[in-house]
């Protein structure tokens, strides 16, 4: 299979925070974010693969900063390493307000496995970076995926080696 640049699966959604999408104190509610989230990341790995895809992890997720009601919210993914079937996306998202610059406000790492029509995993393209910030997203997804594996009981600590590689 021909390798692809992560830009090639670049998402970009914008949309309001409305008062349906808030908490009690007015800001955007953490799970209508990782909804979010989980769409544009959902799209970017099927423009990488071609191929059906479902979530298979939620690696790591950051609410660096409160969303409040009526800014408008920027999602952007791009899928940052493939490997066999599955691939890890990388989400930044910012926050515009009225009269305000814009700022980023959260950061996550899901991983996505494409499948075919009876859910069974199928082969995707590999990535070749191209920027600096992709390089360096490729070259940590290995251990990210390994620390993944081990936390949902499919690999062995031992065997992680990428990871214990940081410790060293
Ligand atoms: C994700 C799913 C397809 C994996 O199927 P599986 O039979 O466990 O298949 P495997 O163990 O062979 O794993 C397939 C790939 O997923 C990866 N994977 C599985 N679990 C993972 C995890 N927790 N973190 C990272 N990668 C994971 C494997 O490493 C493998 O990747 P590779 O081919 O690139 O090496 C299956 O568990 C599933 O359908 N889960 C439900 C998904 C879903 O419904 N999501 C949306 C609602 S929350």
């Amino acid at each position: 299979m021909q390798a692809k640049h992560p830009s090639a699966s670049k998402t970009v959604m914008t949309d309001m925070v409305l008062p349906s999408d808030t908490n009690p104190i007015n800001n955007l509610f953490g799970g209508e974010l990782l909804a979010r989230m989980d769409r544009a990341a959902c799209i970017a790995a099927e423009r990488h693969s071609g191929q059906i895809v479902v979530t298979a992890s939620v690696n790591h997720v950051h609410f660096r900063k409160a969303v409040p009601l009526g800014s408008v919210l920027t999602v952007e993914a791009k899928v940052s390493r493939a490997f066999g079937t599955s691939m890890e996306v990388f989400i930044d998202v910012w926050m515009e307000e009225l009269n305000a610059p814009k700022e980023k406000v959260n950061e996550a790492i899901y991983t996505f496995v494409a499948v075919n029509k009876t859910g069974t995993p199928v082969a995707v393209p590999p990535i070749t970076p191209e920027t600096p910030l992709e390089q360096e997203r490729y070259d940590g997804a290995l251990r990210r995926r390994q620390l993944s594996l081990i936390l949902a009981g499919k690999l062995k600590p031992d065997d992680a080696t990428e990871l214990k590689a940081l410790f060293r």
